[in-house]
């Protein structure tokens, strides 16, 4: 129960004869930290009582005598002003968070969610094409809200829906068979492939019958070829094996990889059902879906050929993903450009009459761009995420060595360092919002970003070892500990912060907005620093330095699972 909460309960049982929704409404923070820490309106409350607001504000604040967790309280007008006895905050939040590690909890986290399954889709390849920059965000935020799902008490199951078929195979089978070369395979993986793929563009240019061909060799594919379904899923490995490294990088795992060339062949069922239920309409040749009705232009279902679309493969999928899982929610993470196909077969499914197709949550987001100008995926121009994160390794190293040469695992905390800068600048604003990656701003150790939360959970650590070499016992419990000690507005600060830590959180899941941990995440290492330059802790009086190692191990512990809830670790040493 966080503070607010507990104030609203000693409120209720205080004044018996204000409803407990009035109490909730109306209590305010004040825009003046001096007036209070909480004010309560009693405007509302005149009707009621028959009685005039001022007075009652007089009688609230005479009800409020001897309880232990208000200070000062003073009746404004009709307002009652109040604060919140410091001591009892310290004990009251410390106390959360020990109450948590006794029952073996992470703090802040919660079982909201037990018994509940959300399938998350994010990263989602397409194989044998680019792992960009581009996919950094679906990747990062699938991540991110799959941690804190897991730590709202979810069940999930991560998603890799492959972007494994479709005409470009039949491209990719031609373009083996005639060029493909296996040394080059061995030794540039995916990359090659995707030269292949745009080598072969350059030949049909000159001769169109490649394209024919390669019609064909798709068309071989959806026939059962088995030469052709064995390159095929040869690509396929060869894709998945290569991206692991970056996964790897990420520490991103998934359940699943079962992608469109998994569901093409069982989008039957569903076809049938949308000509049974009189859903299918022909429009020259091919068949879609109607959707004048809601504004949107029609969903298409079956080409003329007959073969099936990414949104009849993603209707089947997610009719598997409700026969395999029953989720709670199914949420999709991709570019905002793909928002109208989602709320096109969203809409499909519900004119379908699946009760679940409002439980399925497309989550889009906006472009990244980088400095130089927009991003671009045509030839020449990518950039490998591989690539990106190794250069992100290399220049905090760069950072490192000059920072602190001595440090052990130089190599093992850089990677941790480079690669939590990228994901958490990615994560760092509504994602929504288009995104310009520029190095100074990823790397920037004193700025927002993830290197210097990083380096505040580190000197964290470091005050806390240092004061094990001393012999001083900084992992005991509260006994004893001066919560007096822990009244002034720097280490207040942090505890209301500590305190407000599973709203985030929440916030953050509601939404489907990691930035709001992320940013949670700077206030507290920000709150935390101006404590550390403010209070000292090693060199105050034993009963103090005490306290405020408590606080340090607290605020440590907090930072680490914030940093994990946006897919960063956190080194000990920087
Ligand atoms: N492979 C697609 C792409 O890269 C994303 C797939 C998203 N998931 C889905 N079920 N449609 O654009």
């Amino acid at each position: 129960m966080n503070i607010k909460e507990n104030v609203i309960n000693e409120l209720c049982s205080r004044w018996p004869n204000i409803d407990r929704d009035v109490i909730c409404q109306s209590l305010e923070v004040p825009k003046d930290k001096n007036m209070g820490d909480y004010a309560f309106p009693c405007f509302k409350l005149a009707k009621t009582l028959h009685k005039a607001p001022n007075l009652i504000a007089a009688d609230l604040e005479k009800e409020l005598e001897g309880s232990m967790m208000f200070d000062q309280k003073q009746a404004v007008g009709p307002y009652l002003n109040f604060f919140i006895n410091k001591e009892w905050i310290a004990a009251h939040v410390l106390g959360q968070v020990q109450k948590a590690a006794e029952e073996g909890k992470p703090f802040g986290s919660s079982d909201q969610g037990a018994g509940k399954t959300v399938v998350l889709d994010y990263s989602s390849i397409n194989v044998a094409k680019p792992f960009h920059i581009g996919h950094l965000r679906t990747t990062a935020i699938g991540n991110s809200l799959t941690r804190i799902y897991n730590f709202m008490g979810y069940h999930t199951v991560s998603m890799n829906y492959l972007g494994d078929w479709g005409t470009q195979f039949g491209k990719m089978i031609v373009a083996f068979r005639k060029w493909g070369d296996e040394v080059e395979v061995k030794k540039s993986g995916i990359r090659y492939l995707v030269q292949l793929y745009v080598k072969f563009h350059q030949e049909a240019e000159k001769d169109d019958s490649l394209n024919e061909e390669a019609r064909l060799a798709f068309k071989s594919m959806e026939e059962g070829d088995e030469e052709a379904l064995a390159l095929w899923r040869r690509f396929v490995d060869i894709s998945l094996q290569d991206v692991q490294k970056v996964y790897q990088m990420l520490d991103v795992h998934f359940d699943s990889y079962k992608g469109e060339g998994f569901f093409w062949d069982k989008t039957q069922p569903i076809i049938d059902e949308l000509q049974e239920k009189g859903l299918l309409k022909d429009s020259q040749g091919a068949k879609i879906v109607d959707l004048s009705d809601d504004d949107m232009p029609p969903c298409l279902i079956l080409k003329k050929d007959g073969s099936t679309l990414y949104a009849t493969r993603d209707l089947a999928s997610a009719q598997w993903r409700w026969d395999t899982y029953h989720f709670y929610k199914a949420v999709y993470i991709t570019g905002m450009e793909q928002s109208l196909h989602f709320a096109q077969w969203f809409r499909v499914m519900e004119k379908l009459g699946r009760p679940w197709a409002k439980d399925l949550v497309h989550v889009p987001y906006g472009l990244i761009s980088l400095e130089d100008g927009h991003m671009s995926t045509r030839e020449g121009k990518v950039i490998w995420l591989e690539d990106l994160l190794k250069e992100a390794v290399s220049k905090v190293k760069d950072i490192m060595m000059e920072k602190n040469p001595g440090l052990e695992n130089m190599d093992e905390v850089s990677q941790k360092v480079g690669v939590g800068a990228v994901v958490f600048h990615d994560l760092y604003n509504s994602r929504i919002k288009e995104e310009t990656f520029s190095w100074d701003n990823v790397l920037n150790f004193d700025g927002e970003t993830g290197p210097y939360v990083q380096y505040t959970f580190a000197r964290a650590m470091s005050v806390l070892r240092k004061a094990r070499d001393q012999g001083i016992d900084v992992d005991g419990d509260l006994n004893g500990v001066a919560m007096d000690c822990l009244t002034d507005s720097y280490a207040q600060d942090v505890i209301k912060l500590i305190d407000g830590f599973q709203d985030k959180v929440q916030e953050a899941l509601d939404k489907y907005e990691p930035y709001f941990v992320a940013r949670y995440a700077v206030a507290l290492a920000e709150a935390f620093n101006r404590f550390y330059h403010e209070d000292a802790i090693l060199s105050a009086d034993e009963k103090t330095r005490d306290a405020r190692l408590v606080l340090t191990r607290t605020a440590a512990g907090v930072l680490k699972e914030a940093l994990y809830l946006v897919g960063v670790s956190a080194p000990e040493k920087m």
